[in-house]
């Protein structure tokens, strides 16, 4: 049996003799040496740069920033409107509040917000298509705040859902409250994909594997990729200090794709309804924080 009594808890005075509190003064020395050392392994083995306190505040006001705009674009929806339009909003409430979309000219993508509706699965270009009652309506932001990069994306309605978009919405969800629920040290990065993977599937759904999260914060698209299918145990480790995207594309049909020839627009093969729910997560010593948070009920 272990004598818990060895150990020195974190309320406890410091062994050293400081007379201050174990966690105020030794621990925190040895958490810091751990970063170090962490920052340098993961940097080294993975290519992920680890994100320390003022860089998290950064990313969390851009994501304050995010969903204010998403909360701005979903007082718009309605039928009637061009998707473009949508694209006039986010553009126009980005550079009002001091930042800039992150999609404009990345990778010669025309426009400031990605805005995929029913079968297009992501990377819609905004344009001439007017939103239709009944309609679903994918809108991605990411705005560069102060240098820093935060990610988010919802699928909202357009006038009355029928049921299959009911459902699919439900689903994708659901997917992105499974997937940040296995955010922890410890767990991995097929721990994610596995809860996002079984729910989807079992709801008669497919999974999109040609897009996935990402790591983000200091730039768009940084490592590691998260794949939104997996194996349990499987890929990389969580440690605290990882920021990265959770962002499932979930069809209601097969999980097949094409590219149209704009290069960017991705659509279900079978022309099912697809859709999409993205929040940046920080790993955290003991679970997850999102930094763009959202309900996900
Ligand atoms: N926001 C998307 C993502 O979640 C990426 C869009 S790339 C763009 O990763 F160029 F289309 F904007
Ligand atoms: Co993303
Ligand atoms: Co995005």
């Amino acid at each position: 049996m272990k004598n818990r009594k060895l150990k020195v808890h974190r309320n406890d005075p410091c062994p050293c003799g400081s007379g201050k509190k174990y966690k105020r003064c030794c621990l925190r020395k040895e958490n810091s040496k751990d970063m170090e050392a962490d920052k340098e392994l993961y940097l080294k083995k993975y290519s992920i740069r680890l994100k320390e306190e003022k860089d998290i505040n950064s990313i969390r006001k851009a994501g304050r920033l995010a969903l204010d705009t998403l909360d701005l674009v979903e007082s718009q929806i309605r039928p009637g409107i061009a998707t473009d339009d949508i694209n006039t909003l986010v553009h126009n409430f980005t550079i009002k509040n001091g930042a800039t979309p992150a999609p404009l000219n990345y990778r010669g993508f025309p426009k400031s917000v990605c805005v995929s509706v029913n079968e297009v699965i992501c990377h819609g270009i905004p344009g001439e298509r007017i939103l239709k009652d009944g309609d679903i309506v994918n809108v991605d932001v990411t705005p560069i705040l102060n240098g820093y990069y935060s990610d988010i994306n919802k699928t909202f309605f357009v006038g009355t859902p029928r049921p299959d978009a009911q459902k699919i919405v439900r689903v994708a969800r659901k997917c992105l409250k499974r997937g940040m629920a296995a955010v922890r040290p410890g767990n991995s990065i097929g721990d994610i994909g596995w809860a996002i993977q079984s729910y989807a599937e079992g709801q008669g759904c497919s999974v999109v594997r040609e897009f996935v999260g990402h790591g983000v914060g200091f730039g768009f698209h940084e490592p590691p990729q998260v794949p939104h299918y997996g194996r349990k145990g499987e890929g990389i480790i969580l440690i605290p200090g990882m920021v990265f995207t959770i962002e499932p594309m979930i069809n209601l049909g097969k999980k097949d794709l094409n590219i149209l020839d704009d290069n960017w627009t991705a659509v279900t093969r079978d022309s099912s309804l697809s859709a999409q729910f993205e929040q940046t997560i920080l790993v955290t010593d003991n679970g997850f924080e999102s930094l763009t948070p959202f309900d996900l009920q």
